[in-house]
């Protein structure tokens, strides 16, 4: 039998982990615990990603070291990931020996392959900071459509992609100040040198077929050299021999996954080599958003292959997750913490609710607030739960705990039972929980409808050895459901185990033959979801800006004369006529009337879906602006606006309505 290595995507070290994290760490636990009760020899491992520079400047924020903040990161979440019941063998850190001396040695392999080559660049650099600035770390506006503070990557506007040095009166986003260009001397990896084994490699590891065309859709269009260092000062490994340079986090991450197996190994006393030496009687299977499939899929592999090391079996890729319908929000309370849904709510109701929406597909899933409720309440807790209780409290009431025994082949609710077990199986080894989960919940209607059409409670009184056999076909349904269920709700499971009187139950508990040795009625197995508490979690997970997010001191940087700001004309205006602008699907047109009647183009449609809600609005204007010609027609002036929360985008600043009157700003 192969040994399975099995891996979820490694958190970033500097925020907490939260419900969108969730959706694949209960996905990856499912599977794993699914292996582990089929007897496969499965080891299931994540870790922190803790390098980079947005770790080491929150530390610096948080006035503590990057040692410091990801050691408290590590604390928190694996305790958050205890609480959800996501049952790793190991959680470790990329910020650990093992890793270090790992990464060495896969960069040492690419660099005597003659993979690496060397190259000057001009790139952005902060002096400020004192560093250069990666991508997300600069903003300005785009070269391609003239959006304002857009990323120095991607235009949310245009979807035009492009480097930094190309956005125009870029800032970076820390210090809100301008960087100069500088030359830089990093290391890259030629991955061309890798695209045939790729193309070869993807056939068959990445089984999902829309990833599959994606993947190839990249290797058709040709493969960018990858830039694997940064300057000083990094927090991250020096890459050996090569003063000053440090690998980036995105070559040590993944490396990651091996540093944890090694970990893991060396606890249990195993060899890692077992796992990734090429030749290794293993399987390697990655489950990753969909955001990071460039990373697995290309530079991964490849960095594998060359480091004599064995290539991912199967990478299988997920959608991202909403709430209710949209991004995960702060100011809406949809942006939910782990630890904040756990002080309300009990694990297993949304491990239930994510695997009845997964189907091993990397469509987005929603989690809808109101649906969770719901159809937790429905499928698993009035359904599963219900009849767990109703007939474990009937045994033990009129059977002493005893029920009879039957004859599978009397009882057409058997043979559902029986194939509702395999189709389960056959969907969990598919990472396709939804239609597992389906095929449970069918079934545990049938047995509610077999239970109560049946009466014992009715029979006992007419011919008790007949209620004793309903009441054992009950159980027997009621058990396998629960032991089918117990990859994706385990506590339900260990609270069922316990009143069965065994320690774990396994899928031998499905076998019709199959008696409880110690059957007593359990207090409580799984209660019903109070919406209350949903409401509850999702106040608590609001948050408004505190005075130090509007306070921010750092943006108080370059300070400008009185005269600059007096030369500033600010004016009330009122907004006349406000339009969407065909191809810029974040700009409006307003026509506001200052005095006199300007045109304005403002990126503001995030957060005026419906812009007719503006008209007649008052706003404040810079009424002085030189003109500016934009694609889509000419701009006369500037709206204030101030930047919402990344879901809402700016928005405009409104006069207080009470005050009357006036043009002008003072
Ligand atoms: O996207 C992320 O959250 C990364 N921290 C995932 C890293 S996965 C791996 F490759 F290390
Ligand atoms: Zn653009």
């Amino acid at each position: 039998m192969s040994k399975i290595l099995l891996t979820s995507a490694l958190p970033y070290a500097n925020g907490s982990i939260h419900l969108g994290h969730m959706v694949e760490h209960v996905q990856s636990d499912i599977f794993a615990r699914f292996k582990r009760s089929m007897g496969a020899d499965i080891l299931f491992v994540c870790a922190d990603d803790t390098h980079g520079t947005a770790i080491e400047l929150r530390a610096e924020t948080l006035g503590i070291t990057p040692e410091e903040l990801i050691a408290a990161a590590l604390e928190e979440h694996t305790a958050d990931f205890r609480g959800f019941r996501i049952d790793f063998d190991e959680y470790y850190t990329t910020h650990s020996p093992e890793n270090q001396a790992l990464s060495a040695m896969v960069y040492e392999r690419l660099r005597d392959g003659g993979h690496i080559v060397r190259r000057t660049t001009q790139q952005l650099y902060s002096a400020a900071l004192g560093r250069f600035l990666s991508d997300r770390m600069v903003k300005g506006t785009c070269p391609k459509c003239g959006t304002a503070d857009q990323y120095g990557d991607v235009c949310e506007s245009c979807g035009s992609t492009y480097d930094p040095t190309e956005l125009i009166a870029p800032y970076d986003i820390h210090t809100k100040t301008a960087p100069e260009l500088r030359e830089t001397e990093n290391l890259y990896v030629r991955l061309t040198d890798f695209a045939p084994l790729l193309r070869e490699w993807m056939e068959t590891g990445v089984g999902q077929e829309p990833i599959r065309n994606f993947v190839r859709g990249w290797l058709d269009g040709g493969l960018d050299d990858w830039c694997i260092t940064r300057a000083a000062p990094y927090f991250g490994f020096p890459v050996p021999g090569e003063p000053d340079k440090y690998f980036y986090v995105w070559l040590d991450a993944p490396i990651g996954y091996i540093a944890a197996t090694q970990h893991a190994c060396e606890r249990r006393g195993g060899d890692w080599r077992d796992f990734w030496s090429a030749d290794a009687d293993a399987e390697i299977h990655h489950n990753i958003g969909k955001d990071i499939v460039y990373f697995h899929t290309l530079f991964w592999p490849a960095m594998l292959h060359a480091a004599g090391l064995r290539k991912p079996s199967q990478i299988h890729v997920h959608g991202m997750l909403t709430v209710n319908g949209r991004k995960m929000s702060k100011s809406r309370g949809t942006f939910v913490n782990a630890r904040t849904y756990l002080e309300h709510l009990d694990p297993d109701y949304l491990r239930y609710y994510y695997a009845a929406k997964l189907g091993g597909t990397a469509e987005d899933i929603d989690l809808n607030t109101e649906d969770f409720v719901l159809r937790v309440n429905a499928e698993l807790v009035n359904n599963v739960v219900n009849l767990c209780s109703r007939v474990t409290k009937f045994c033990v009431s009129r059977f002493g705990g005893h029920p009879g025994d039957f004859d599978p082949a009397d009882y057409p609710l058997c043979a559902t039972i029986a194939a509702a077990m395999e189709q389960a199986k056959a969907a969990y080894e598919a990472w396709d929980t939804r239609s597992a989960i389906r095929a449970i919940v069918e079934a545990g209607n049938e047995a509610n409808v077999f239970f109560q059409d049946a009466a014992p409670w009715v029979l006992v009184k007419e011919d008790e050895a007949a209620a004793r056999r309903v009441c054992a076909v009950a159980l027997h349904a009621a058990t396998s459901l629960v032991v089918a269920l117990a990859p994706v709700t385990p506590g339900l499971a260990d609270r069922l185990a316990a009143a069965l009187g065994v320690e774990k139950l396994g899928w031998d508990a499905t076998a019709p033959g199959w008696r409880p040795p110690a059957l007593t009625a359990p207090d409580r197995l799984l209660d019903r979801i109070d919406p209350a508490a949903t409401e509850a979690m999702m106040a608590a997970s609001v948050e408004t800006p505190t005075r130090t997010d509007v306070l921010d001191v750092e943006s108080f940087s370059d300070l400008i004369p009185f005269d600059t700001f007096a030369a500033v004309d600010l004016r009330v205006g009122v907004v006349d006529e406000a339009h969407t602008v065909e191809g810029a699907d974040k700009l409006l047109r307003l026509i506001v009337h200052c005095g006199k009647q300007i045109q304005v183009f403002a990126g503001v449609r995030k957060a005026y879906p419906d812009p007719s809600v503006l008209v007649g609005r008052r706003v404040v204007v810079v009424a002085n602006l030189q003109p500016r010609k934009m694609r889509f027609g000419t701009s006369e002036g500037m709206l204030l606006a101030t930047s919402g929360p990344d879901d809402v985008g700016l928005q405009l600043v409104h006069p207080d309505p009470s005050t009357l009157g006036g043009w002008t700003v003072r």
